[in-house]
């Protein structure tokens, strides 16, 4: 996993510089991950993208429960906010990021023929917080035509723009935000997807969040899995998980930074099914 230490001046150089790049750009492509698609927003993106257009990709759709990607996507349309999920893993993808880029130029694009420009070119940047999956989707968007540019010797590593069909360009490296620090819920929960390193909260509380994001919404298949009864004291569940999977040191303790590790593997890799942990209700503007 890629981490970056922000502090305070890089962080206002990061807005300084991605403001100045937003002059060339028509859309952003906002990427969050679907399992949180609020708690993996930066809130200065409003700032930053100023009169772009902007629209929000709930990337990683893959993990997350449908459901809410569709109250999320409701909650995104009534702000006047174009979103849509995908899985940057996908070709798929590619089809439909190019419709929405279709729909969401229309007006651009009329504008543009009014002044006599036949064939517009759309310019589109990815911005995000770390590990959100921005490479893997400009990567898929770009295919081969990103690795040519970057094999060139001697190419500058500023600002290049690839075309990846008629009339559309995305910028070669996306935008990079911080993510959200100000709440311990906001970091908790982008510790448990495994989005922020395991070692920047304490993990038993990462975890304990965990479980009882489970115990409320996925109780029979938090059970299932580990065979086991939850009771209303966490540490008993836990003790439950460690001896069901043999986390066991000497002595016959149960070794809880096992139970730890293997919990977060497990609701990483969708053993519970898919998750989302944002729930619209909770929060109050985008
Ligand atoms: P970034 O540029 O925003 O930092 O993210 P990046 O593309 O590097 O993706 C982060 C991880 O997320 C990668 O896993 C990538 O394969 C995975 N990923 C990206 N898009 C999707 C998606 O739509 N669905 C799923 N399930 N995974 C996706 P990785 O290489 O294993 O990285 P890591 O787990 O070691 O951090």
């Amino acid at each position: 996993m890629k981490q970056i230490q922000w502090y305070p001046g890089h962080m206002a150089k990061t807005k300084r510089q991605l403001k100045e790049k937003m002059k060339q750009i028509d859309v952003v492509l906002e990427l969050v991950d679907a399992r949180v698609p609020f708690s993996s927003m930066n809130p200065i993106i409003k700032d930053i993208i100023n009169k772009t257009k902007r629209v929000i990709v709930m990337n990683k759709a893959d993990l997350a429960d449908q459901a809410h990607i569709d109250m999320w996507q409701t909650y995104f349309t009534s702000k006047n906010i174009p979103s849509i999920s995908v899985n940057a893993q996908h070709q798929k993808t590619i089809s439909t990021i190019y419709q929405l880029l279709d729909d969401v130029t229309k007006d651009m694009k009329a504008k543009a023929h009014k002044r006599g420009i036949d064939e517009p070119i759309i310019r589109v940047m990815i911005v995000g917080i770390p590990n959100v999956g921005k490479s893997t989707f400009i990567n898929k968007l770009a295919g081969k035509k990103k690795l040519k540019i970057g094999d060139k010797p001697g190419v500058t590593r500023q600002t290049q723009f690839i075309t990846v069909t008629k009339g559309l360009e995305i910028m070669d490296t996306p935008g990079i935000l911080w993510p959200k620090f100000d709440d311990e819920k906001t970091a908790l929960k982008l510790a448990l997807i495994g989005s922020i390193k395991d070692s920047i909260l304490p993990i038993d509380n990462v975890v304990i969040y965990g479980l009882n994001y489970l115990i409320t919404h996925k109780l029979k298949k938090l059970e299932e899995h580990y065979n086991i009864t939850v009771t209303d004291d966490i540490v008993d569940v836990l003790d439950q998980i460690g001896r069901s999977r043999g986390c066991i040191q000497r002595g016959n303790e149960i070794d809880y930074e096992r139970v730890y590790y293997l919990f977060l593997h497990d609701i990483r890799h969708m053993a519970f099914g898919p998750i989302c942990l944002d729930e619209v209700s909770e929060i109050e503007t985008v």
